[in-house]
């Protein structure tokens, strides 16, 4: 015995028409092409079986280009203002700064919540379900950092208000659980929240007399935005990213 945790195997063709490269008739051509090299030799018939080891994309090649993040991917991207966190809805979305391709891909990918068109910032997006759910549950108290910028000065009682696990947002009957204010200037500022309620930083000010004229993310739980990922890139995350996702924020 080898020791080894057994690598699943799946059918090439079943695979690549998963990550969107074509149906699997479409499949079987690029291979009889000789399009599919692994590990240098030529695959020529997609029926084959392949082990899904977690370093298949750097030794797979199609059409002389690396295999895309097999299935169990998560993305951090920093989302730029104006795009919609959504699949269907009119207007510029946020799976269109992908290559097109990923948006054939089975499981689809998804965002971890959603960030509002004009919020800009760290966006998580995974196609792995359970890790999605295991983000956005309340249990885990994943905590997000928004940096705001306020059209008024803050009056001064909004850090108490705030912490206070007592805020009603308009229109909710339970209120807020606490949120911690960082007062940067007269009209800028960080929150750190563990929940998500819609449109819950700009609602939380609008809730003390003020106004939101900027909002950003900067952090998930202990993953911050990468300096050197501009607005509309992404990046494939590590089992490290993950794992600081639910570290201490
Ligand atoms: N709160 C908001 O108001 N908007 C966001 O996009 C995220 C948090």
């Amino acid at each position: 015995m080898s020791g080894k945790a057994k690598v699943p195997s799946v059918r090439l063709d079943r695979l690549l028409a998963n990550l969107g490269y074509g149906s699997r008739r479409e499949i079987q051509m690029l291979a009889r092409a000789g399009t599919i090299v692994l590990d240098g030799a030529t695959l020529l018939d997609a029926d084959r079986r392949i082990a899904l080891d977690p370093d298949l994309p750097a030794r797979l090649t199609v059409q002389t280009r690396p295999l895309d993040p097999l299935p169990g991917v998560a993305l951090m991207l920093h989302k730029p203002l104006g795009v919609t966190c959504s699949h269907k809805e009119a207007g510029p979305l946020v799976y269109g700064l992908l290559p097109p391709r990923w948006r054939r891909r089975e499981p689809p990918l998804s965002t971890v919540g959603r960030l509002d068109k004009e919020t800009s910032g760290l966006l998580l997006l995974t196609d792995d379900g359970a890790l999605l759910h295991r983000i956005i549950s309340p249990k885990a108290s994943v905590s997000k950092r928004y940096q705001v910028t306020l059209d008024r000065p803050l009056r001064g009682d909004e850090g108490a208000i705030f912490s206070s696990g007592t805020l009603m947002l308009e229109g909710e009957e339970k209120p807020l659980l606490p949120v911690d204010l960082e007062v940067h200037g007269p009209t800028s500022a960080a929150v750190t929240l563990t929940e998500g309620r819609y449109h819950q930083v700009r609602r939380m000010f609008a809730a003390v007399g003020n106004h939101v004229t900027a909002l950003h993310r900067d952090r998930v739980g202990a993953l911050d935005l990468p300096a050197d990922l501009e607005p509309g890139q992404y990046r494939v995350m590590g089992e490290e990213d993950v794992a600081r996702v639910f570290g201490q924020g």
